[in-house]
Formats: C-alpha cells, structure tokens, sequence
C-alpha cells in the first residue's frame, strides 16, 4: 500500500520567478518513517478540482537539516507545480509519501572527489548531495557543473554560492548559461566540449571518483557518452532523468488481445483481467487497488514490482539494470503483460 502522510509546510521561499522551495516540519513521530539519504524524492498526493494527482519531488536539504525540503519549479501546464507556485501557503498540510528513490550519495570513511552536471531543476537533489558530501568528510571535494538560462532562473543560486563561501577550497562552482553572457560563468550548454573542458582544463587536477548527473536526458546522454570517452567507467556515473524522452524501448503498444493477471499487495492477492495494451499499473488502479506509484511516466521508481510468472515488456526503461530485469523487476506504469497469464508482488522488492 502506498502511505501517505499528512505533513505542515512551515517555510515557502521564492528561488526563481518560476520556482519556490518548500520546507516541511517533520513531527518527531514520523522522524524515522522521513529520514533520507541525499539524492531521494518524497511524492505529495494532491486534489486538485476534485482529481487527484500525484508529483514526485527531489529533496533539496542535507539529511542532518531539521527540515526537508522540496524545489519545484513551475512547468507549463504543470498543475500541482502551477498551483504549489501561486497558492500553496506556509501553514498548508500536504499529503507526503515517505522518501525513496536510488539516485543517493552514501558516504563514506574515505574522502571522496565527485563532480555533478545538473541542468535547470535537476538541481534539487543535487543540492542534497553536495550539502552531504560537504558535511560527511573533512577532506571531501564536490565540482558542481550547472546550466540554465541565465542568473534569474537559476534555482538555489545563492545557497550555491554560500557553499562556496563556507567550503572555499573544497566546493566550485561552474555556471553555464544558455541565454545570457556573464563573468565567470561558460555560455551555451552542458555538452560535449564543457564536459571536456572540465575534465581536462578547469579540473584537470582532480581524479574524479564518482559523477552525479541531473536534468533532461538528452543532456545526460551526452555528459555520461563525453564521460565515458574520457575513460570514466559505467559504474562511476550515477543518474537521474527529470524529464523522460517519449522514446519507446519495446513495440508493446501493437499488442492485442487480453491477460488473466494475479497481483500480491500486502499480502492480498487480487485477480482480474486485462488488456495487453494497457499498463500494469492502470490496470491495477482501475481494480482500485492501492499500489504505489508517482510519475506514471518511468521517471522515478516508485511503482516497482517483481513477475513471478508470465512476462511483460516495458514501454521504456532507464531505471532497471539488466540484472534486476532477468530478476523479474518491473516498473509497473511502463509494463504490458506479454503471456497469457501474469503474476506480480509489489511485496517482494
Ligand atoms: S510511477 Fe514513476 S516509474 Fe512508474
């Protein structure tokens, strides 16, 4: 079952003109049921005109702060990010899922030299990452590589430049703007040749250990590709999309016909029928039962489940590694069955 708690916002605070940081309070009740690694997301269920919708948000506060923060930045069309710029009040309760995700920092005894490329609000949970890696080690060093527009729309600029302040020869920062030439700061986009210049110039004395990459896949491909060729492995380069390609792995949506499906949730075991063409996940909400789920779009990792029998291809994929999907894992809102018959436990994750 997904749970939901209600949590009270005690602190909004404008960073852009299009984006607003909110702290919640955690009661001393739920300290353990909120704590997080840096890197996570909580998700908020909201109504909204009588319909419910649900928003995935990365955390931007360090795991030791008393609060936890969230940045959401105003989308187009974007409803519950419209209406947390322009309505949401201090004082407010959401309905906050517990925080979850895989895109985390874990520190260590040793110093660690890690750089991240993040673009726009791909920022948040970088925040997180940088203020842990900062605290968790005295010798620990952090290179933030960020794009944006320009000055204005750069979220958490000046608790960017105050990390720099308080950590002078161990956190830099590299601005890149798109839009606007400033002083200091490269002009044009997080690509190949700001990777390079980076890695070989600006940085070059430093041996990276791992690479934290955020923001719009198109940029995160080409950041973990001019990694790669500077001879970074795979298993140093961690990532997390914020906005998904409409780019489709498998042919799935030409499948016909129907699928006798078992789902274990809490360990209740539900049985319908569905269409191929529909995903595991609608279907199973259109059964009204309450699986966990957030973007519906393969974005985070919420709506994670293990096949037990039959088999299901994904719509697209860039969370399940190879091993986890021989496994049986499945992201459930991406999933069509492809046998007869399909057994999945959201259990047993
Ligand atoms: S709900 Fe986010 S990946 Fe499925």
């Amino acid at each position: 079952m997904s749970d939901f708690y209600s949590l009270t916002i005690d602190k909004i605070s404008q960073l852009t003109p299009n984006s607003v940081a909110v702290s919640f309070a955690i009661p001393k009740e739920l300290e353990k049921v909120f704590a997080f690694e840096a890197g996570q997301y909580i998700t908020i269920k909201h109504k909204l005109e009588g319909e419910e919708v649900r928003r995935a948000y990365s955390i931007s506060s360090s795991p030791q702060d008393k609060h936890l923060t969230i940045g959401i930045k105003k989308v187009p069309e974007g409803r519950f990010s419209v209406y947390a710029n322009t309505s949401l009040k201090e004082g407010n309760q959401l309905l906050v899922m517990p925080p979850e995700g895989r895109f985390v920092y874990k520190s260590s005894d040793l110093p660690k030299k890690i750089c991240a490329f993040a673009a726009g609000s791909g920022i948040t949970p970088i925040m997180s990452i940088a203020r842990n890696v900062m605290e968790s080690h005295p010798e620990n060093i952090f290179v933030l590589v960020y794009g944006n527009q320009n000055k204005t729309e750069t979220m958490f600029r000046n608790e960017i430049l105050q990390l720099a302040e308080d950590y002078k020869n161990r956190f830099s920062v590299q601005f890149v703007y798109s839009k606007a030439r400033e002083e200091d700061s490269l002009f044009g986009r997080i690509d190949t040749s700001v990777v390079n210049f980076i890695l070989k110039n600006k940085f070059k004395e430093i041996a990276f250990n791992t690479f934290y990459l955020c923001g719009p896949e198109a940029m995160i491909n080409l950041t973990s590709e001019t990694l790669k060729a500077n001879g970074v492995p795979d298993d140093s380069i961690y990532f997390e999309l914020f906005t998904a390609s409409e780019n489709k792995d498998s042919e799935t949506l030409t499948l016909e016909g129907k699928t006798r499906v078992e789902v274990v949730l809490d360990d209740e075991v539900h049985s319908f029928i569905m269409d191929k063409k529909t995903s595991v996940l609608d279907a199973v909400l259109n059964e009204d039962i309450d699986a966990p789920y957030s973007c519906q779009g393969g974005v985070c990792s919420t709506c994670i489940a293990r096949i037990t029998e039959g088999e299901a291809k994904m719509d697209k994929n860039q969370i399940l590694t190879d091993s986890e999907i021989e496994e049986g894992f499945i992201l459930t809102c991406q999933a069509h069955p492809v046998s007869d018959t399909l057994k999945v436990d959201y259990d047993d994750v």
